[in-house]
């Protein structure tokens, strides 16, 4: 039975809550800033994917890089979730986690050979290649070790998606990622011709935060093609990997998973692959909140200054991306002034920003923010500038509560390095 979505961070009498607990009370516990995730909200979402995908023998493989934490990580694999990673650090945290290495695919456009090794030893579903010379060494090592090498090609479809921010299109032709049709064809033909190589699946992905179902039907369309190709010269792939993207509401539209679902499921029906998708923020961007405190605030000219304890360290979208996060108050104050602020941190730079112009109600002093939807490239994309100890991650399931990473200490932010 499909279950109503339930939005995460609700409001009860003023106070922002996550599970049972509030949020205010929570930040006194812990600190500020505090980084803040409730699981039970990605567990909807890892059961809407599920319904939504349920005729396609769907695995469904986090994208690590989203969240890497290994407490979060390994709640999901008791879901039964898989993996997509991008690194050796991924693959070490997603092991570490107890997710299955046959749930696990390599994708990453540049490969070093102690990853390709570390990949065949835990034996990994699939490594997706981006180069020539990737599936050669990869040929190669498998050749010396014996065994095959399992792998599909990451397929470049030339589909400029339509992201909010170029930093995040992948799928066109003049981007990085993936293999031109033709190049990825005649590897296949070659691969064929290896006994250590095993032609598994196909890849694309086409980009981040995408809320249209076009650019994704398109993309399945191209790589379709390839497989029925393929299969004309009896070469006969088990998956398809349609990667990941799917967006989700910072300030307004997100994709309809469901409604994807059902566009893309009838497409596939014939293929006779299984179809893997690799959702990051989807699964866990909204499940997260960033709780600051007010320092201060500062009346410059025309602007109005909110300062708080977070800032880009903490939270780097917003001035790497220009990326919208929505602020609330984490205790709600009746008849508050309402003003256009910059709500701004405490790092030496002038694009250390959470929001520009923004219309929200004038915080006082050593009050509390929630910065919205956090959860996906938040703490991971985090640094130790101005040797700012990270914030501590807390991940609440309905009435229980972990602290999944500690705050930084000072010793922290030296450690490994060496007064000669
Ligand atoms: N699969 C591949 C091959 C990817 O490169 C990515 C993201 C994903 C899956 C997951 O995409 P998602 O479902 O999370 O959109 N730092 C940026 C996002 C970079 C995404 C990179 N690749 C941001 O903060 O918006």
């Amino acid at each position: 039975m499909p279950q109503a979505e339930f939005r995460p961070f609700p409001s009860t009498e003023g106070v922002i809550r996550c599970g049972s607990f509030s949020v205010e009370d929570l930040a006194d516990r812990y600190g500020t800033p505090l980084y803040l995730y409730d699981f039970d909200f990605i567990r909807t979402r890892v059961r809407t994917f599920r319904e939504a995908f349920q005729d396609t023998g769907l695995l469904l493989a986090y994208s690590v890089k989203a969240n890497g934490n290994l407490g979060l990580l390994s709640r999901l694999g008791t879901l039964g979730v898989g993996a997509d990673i991008v690194s050796g650090g991924e693959l070490f945290r997603a092991l570490q986690a107890g997710i299955g290495p046959g749930k696990v695919v390599f994708a990453g456009v540049g490969k070093t050979e102690e990853e390709l090794r570390a990949g065949l030893e835990a034996q990994i579903y699939s490594f997706n290649v981006e180069t020539v010379e990737e599936l050669h060494r990869l040929e190669e090592m498998a050749r010396e070790r014996g065994g095959r090498a399992p792998f599909g090609i990451r397929i470049n479809p030339d589909i400029l998606s339509p992201t909010p921010h170029e930093y995040t299109r992948t799928g066109h032709a003049e981007s990085k990622f993936g293999l031109p049709v033709q190049v990825a064809v005649e590897l296949y033909r070659w691969a064929a011709t290896r006994p250590h190589l095993h032609a598994r699946g196909i890849d694309v992905h086409i980009g981040s935060q995408i809320v249209e179902q076009a650019p994704y039907k398109r993309a399945l369309m191209s790589v379709l093609e390839v497989v029925h190709l393929l299969r004309k010269e009896g070469i006969q792939l088990e998956y398809l990997d349609l990667g990941g993207g799917f967006g989700i509401p910072y300030d307004g539209e997100s994709m309809d998973i469901r409604a994807l679902g059902r566009e893309l499921t009838p497409l596939l029906k014939d293929s006779e692959l299984r179809l893997i998708l690799e959702p990051g923020r989807s699964l866990v961007g909204e499940a997260g909140l960033l709780v600051t405190r007010v320092l201060g605030l500062k009346v410059a000219g025309a602007k109005t200054f909110v300062i708080t304890d977070a800032g880009m360290t903490d939270l780097l979208r917003p001035s790497h991306y220009g990326a919208y996060h929505g602020i609330r108050p984490v205790v709600e104050v009746e008849n508050r002034e309402v003003g256009v602020v910059d709500v701004v941190g405490p790092v030496c730079e002038t694009g250390d920003f959470l929001a520009l112009d923004r219309e929200m109600p004038l915080p006082g002093p050593g009050e509390l923010l929630g910065i919205e939807n956090v959860g996906a490239y938040g703490f991971v994309m985090s640094s130790n500038y101005n040797a700012r100890p990270r914030p501590p991650e807390v991940m609440v399931d309905r009435d229980e509560v972990f602290l999944i990473r500690e705050r930084e200490t000072y010793g922290d932010l030296v450690r490994g390095e060496v007064i000669p």
